[in-house]
């Protein structure tokens, strides 16, 4: 694809996080890449989830080799991206192997490495990354040009969210995050987690997420699940899957203004992450500060 300037579009790397589990970070991630793929892109997908890898299954594929082969120097990556449609290749992970696989900074550096030569085809690479402020976690996310931060509307999940941006800002500086509100059941509720989330980071953390969209609880995300098949291509017309459409246009949005600031080369970052930053004494919790906004 070329963007507007009438040049190639260069490649956007998204790291997708979450705090707390299962707050929709694997179904969005493959639901975004799909989304892309209807507006001409080309998307990889990465499992990174190490511990718990889900991609396959919502595809009904069955690789027959996985991120964890790569890391432990079994296979070429080449031979591990599994081309779905023209517009989505993936890259599995293994779940519930036996031995955790620790990704050092040495592994990531070749992940990095390994990675950028096929990149040049893509528009965008997406890490779907476990939930947690794991070791893990944290270094295959410094990869990434983008951090994706998902959370859902509950306390819980806020909670997580926020001590995510603060562990990320805390060991590499990170402060650059985007957020997608899912599971939204009521109208306002978006708004007041912005709000909440927003005013908290701000306040503690000295930086202000930007706020991508939300997407609506729909039980198609669920019924999906069951068929294997995914969102946009088993209920094209649901109110998740048009809400994962309008976060995808902002997608394209957001890596056309980061190419035009010189922002996307090289894709992915490899440099060791190990900065310190000043947000060491931010509170554990959003809500411990009575002033904060919505508390
Ligand atoms: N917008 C939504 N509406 C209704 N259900 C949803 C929505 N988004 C996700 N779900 C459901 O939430 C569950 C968890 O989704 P998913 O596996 O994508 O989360 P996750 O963040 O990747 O989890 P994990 O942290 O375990 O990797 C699934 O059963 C999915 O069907
Ligand atoms: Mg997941």
């Amino acid at each position: 694809m070329e963007n507007a300037a009438g040049r190639p579009s260069a490649c956007l790397s998204i790291a997708v996080l979450s705090g707390k589990g299962g707050v929709g970070k694997t179904s969005l991630t493959l639901n975004l890449a799909l989304a892309l793929e209807e507006a001409g892109e080309r998307s990889l997908v990465v499992d990174g989830d190490l511990g718990l890898a889900n991609i396959d299954v919502l595809l009904g594929l069955a690789p027959e080799g996985s991120l964890q082969d790569f890391l432990l120097g079994r296979a070429k990556l080449e031979d591990l991206v599994v081309a779905v449609s023209p517009g989505l290749g993936v890259l599995p992970a293994a779940s519930g192997a036996e031995d955790l696989v620790a990704v050092t900074e040495a592994s990531r550096s070749l992940l990095a490495e390994s990675l950028a030569p096929h990149l040049a085809g893509y528009g965008f690479v997406f890490l779907d990354l476990g939930a947690s402020i794991a070791a893990n976690v944290r270094e295959l996310s410094s990869l990434a040009r983008m951090k994706i931060a998902v959370t859902t509307p509950e306390p819980t999940a806020l909670t997580d969210c926020y001590a995510l941006m603060k562990v990320l800002s805390a060991s590499q500086g990170a402060s650059d995050f985007a957020c997608i509100v899912n599971s939204v059941q009521e109208e306002g509720e978006e708004a007041f987690t912005v709000q909440r989330l927003g005013g908290a980071c701000s306040r503690f953390l000295g930086f202000e997420p930007r706020f991508l969209g939300a997407v609506r609880q729909d039980p198609a995300v669920a019924k999906a699940v069951c068929l294997r098949k995914p969102l946009l291509k088993s209920f094209p017309e649901s109110m998740a899957a048009q809400d994962i459409r309008a976060i995808a246009r902002r997608l394209l949005a957001e890596r056309a203004s980061m190419q035009a600031r010189g922002l996307l080369d090289p894709p992915l970052l490899g440099a060791p992450a190990g900065r310190r930053s000043r947000v060491q004494e931010a509170p554990e919790q959003p809500g411990e500060d009575a002033s904060l906004p919505g508390a």
